[in-house]
């Protein structure tokens, strides 16, 4: 049996660990050869593919970014996408496909399966963890980990300038990054795109911290927005799915701060640092355990089902609930860490 894989959407530290899982145990346990499609789906729908043995998977673990290459391509926006793709199957004589992405590319994984039959079992990533099937996604622990660091080591640069330091997270629509970082690195205000915020009141937490003779440091990510106003925009192109390029709002954030508080602020981007380098401990071992239940899903015919994790274990479930439902933070939890602000 010949198995194909592929990594679609933004990368996310952990994706090598999934591969290597797959591998290992298919070949070893199944004794499965494997193919690995380049750059997402433009892998199959151009033919492009490359070898995946066990040789091919030694030494990744550790390694950030994706060893087949990952792109946004939306196989239902080209032309005759699904016919492409299908031949390049046949012709690869690949009969099941695991497919590790984000909402968009699992979504096209369910498409391709349910509405054309193509046998494809899914593993969710984003470093966003905003895919409510499965509790969590690897790779946000990473960005966690690389954005509480940044917070750590901005505490003292803004206390020793006495200014306010906005620093802006990835987080299109879901909060978790800056909730959790912001919570770890103790930030004075954490911003999130669950809810609209005021300024006025950004601005009385920071005079509150000012007037304590501590710095302020400002959590907040890429896709929250004010109470009056828009969502801030890099500048309005958008990708093959139609998701516009987003950060802006924390050096938007800033200047307001400085026009009304008189205080000095300046704002750190973060952006794909928390996307590069390293897995950490957990998405390794998430990753992992991702990866090997993916080729079993594979072994059972277990076709448009999606790998998750549910409390500890590894559960199965239809590819198209990655999709189907975003998890946002609780305004309840969001609330709980309220007390931190100002
Ligand atoms: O979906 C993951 C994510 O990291 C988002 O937080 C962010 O908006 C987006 O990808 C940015 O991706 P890129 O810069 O690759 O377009």
């Amino acid at each position: 049996m010949r198995v194909g894989v592929l990594t679609g959407g933004g990368d996310c530290p952990g994706l090598n660990a999934v591969i290597r899982g797959i591998v290992r145990k298919g070949t070893q346990e199944y004794g499965y050869d494997f193919v690995g499609f380049r750059d997402g789906w433009r892998g199959p729908l151009e033919g492009n593919t490359l070898p995946l043995g066990i040789p091919a998977v030694r030494g990744i673990l550790p390694r950030g970014g994706t060893i087949l290459g990952s792109s946004r391509t939306n196989p239902f926006k080209e032309e005759d996408g699904v016919r492409r793709i299908k031949e390049t199957l046949a012709k690869q004589e690949v009969e099941a496909l695991i497919t590790i992405g984000g909402e968009d590319t699992l979504g096209v994984a369910a498409r391709l399966y349910e509405e054309h039959g193509v046998p494809c079992v899914g593993v969710p990533k984003t470093i966003d963890n905003d895919l409510s099937a499965t509790d969590y996604t690897f790779g946000f622990d990473t960005a966690v980990g690389v954005a509480t660091e940044a917070i750590d080591r901005l505490h003292t640069t803004a206390e020793s300038h006495m200014r306010v330091l906005v620093v802006e997270v990835m987080g299109r629509h879901a909060g978790w990054i800056a909730l959790h970082s912001g919570l770890a690195g103790g930030a004075n205000v954490i911003l999130i795109p669950e809810q609209r915020f005021d300024v006025g009141q950004v601005c009385a937490w920071i005079d509150s911290r000012f007037k304590a003779s501590y710095a302020p440091i400002v959590v907040v990510a890429e896709g929250a927005m004010p109470k009056d106003g828009e969502m801030v925009l890099k500048d309005g192109s958008t990708d093959s799915f139609g998701h516009v390029r987003l950060s802006g709002v924390g050096e938007w954030l800033a200047k307001e701060i400085e026009a009304r508080t008189g205080k000095e602020a300046r704002t750190t981007v973060l952006g794909h640092t928390q996307r590069g380098g390293t897995p950490s401990a957990f998405d390794r071992w998430l990753a992992t355990r991702f990866g090997l239940h993916a080729i079993d899903a594979v072994r059972d015919a277990d076709y448009g089902k999606m790998v998750a994790l549910r409390g500890t274990d590894i559960v199965r479930v239809p590819l198209s609930d990655a999709t189907a439902k975003l998890k946002t933070v609780d305004p309840a939890l969001y609330a709980e860490v309220g007390v931190f602000f100002g």
